[in-house]
């Protein structure tokens, strides 16, 4: 499932005149909605809305709580193109499907790219319903050969062996904490090493342990693909993961996650994730 079912230059341009052929919406941002954040989108003026279904190329998302669809609009003045509903791995996409819209983002014209989850918690100090500004991440299966930037490489992209240090913009973070600040949000918001993991079952306990010892702040099953290829195509990434859980990680604990749970806690603080990132995206120096 897998495999290379290898997209090329031609298919996400495709995609991408399509869409512009559709919209007059030139979008410089692009936001991708999280599990239960799709409540993003609905901020946007003038909306131009298009199922992913309807759009030539685009992947189709199966997952409860997202969508599917992509809105073209405003925000406070900025042009942005939001994804309601993300593509995820353990779908059974490949992960150039997973990453398929990123691409098709960067041949609209988008600069930014805000990237949101719903994460499991492995830090002590971090509470239910605390919105963690991502810091850096870890790509557990990039480590095992799982990259979307596998195979052949797209030179109209970017080069062959990207960077990765620093590609969550440190600019975007400093203001992001401004903002949380300004707003009477700090007592809930973090900054953090996000992991993403396969899914789509939760940890184990002695998963956990693991990723607690290596200094894993929140663990999600999403995000690192995109990040991976909006960096390679110079693309500019702030990233949010809403912590909607504890993970476990002790024997004695009776509790367990399941998704009903982590869909409630987005549902809880979508509102405060909406405020954050209109301002942000109202104080980018950009249109
Ligand atoms: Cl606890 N684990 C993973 N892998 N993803 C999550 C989560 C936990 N909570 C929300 N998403």
């Amino acid at each position: 499932m897998h495999s290379k079912d290898q997209i090329c230059y031609e298919d996400y341009q495709q995609t991408a005149d399509w869409l512009l052929s559709q919209t007059q919406h030139r979008p410089k941002v692009a936001i991708i909605c999280g599990s239960g954040l799709g409540m993003l989108a609905d901020a946007l003026k003038c909306q131009d809305s298009f199922k992913y279904a309807d759009i030539p190329g685009f992947p189709q998302s199966t997952v409860q709580g997202h969508a599917g669809k992509l809105v073209f609009g405003d925000l406070k003045g900025k042009t942005c193109v939001c994804m309601q509903g993300r593509f995820h791995m353990y779908e059974g996409h490949s992960l150039c499907k997973v990453t398929f819209p990123i691409r098709v983002f960067k041949l609209l014209g988008v600069e930014t790219v805000i990237v949101t989850n719903a994460a499991g918690s492995l830090n002590d100090t971090y509470h239910c319903g605390d919105i963690m500004i991502i810091k850096d991440h870890i790509n557990f299966p990039g480590f095992a050969g799982l990259n979307p930037l596998n195979g052949p490489n797209e030179e109209r992209f970017g080069p062959r062996f990207p960077p990765m240090s620093g590609i969550y913009d440190k600019h975007l973070r400093q203001m992001a904490f401004d903002i949380c600040k300004t707003m009477g949000f700090a007592q809930f918001v973090q900054e953090g090493v996000y992991c993403m993991v396969g899914g789509p079952n939760f940890e184990s306990i002695a998963e956990a342990g693991l990723l607690h010892k290596l200094g894993v702040d929140a663990v999600g099953m999403s995000t690192a693909p995109e990040v991976v290829v909006a960096g390679h195509c110079g693309m500019r990434v702030f990233g949010l993961s809403l912590i909607t859980n504890k993970v476990v990680k002790s024997y004695e604990d009776t509790e367990s996650v399941n998704h009903e749970s982590v869909l409630e806690v987005s549902k809880m603080r979508s509102e405060t994730l909406q405020t954050l990132v209109t301002e942000l995206v109202s104080r980018m120096d950009i249109n």
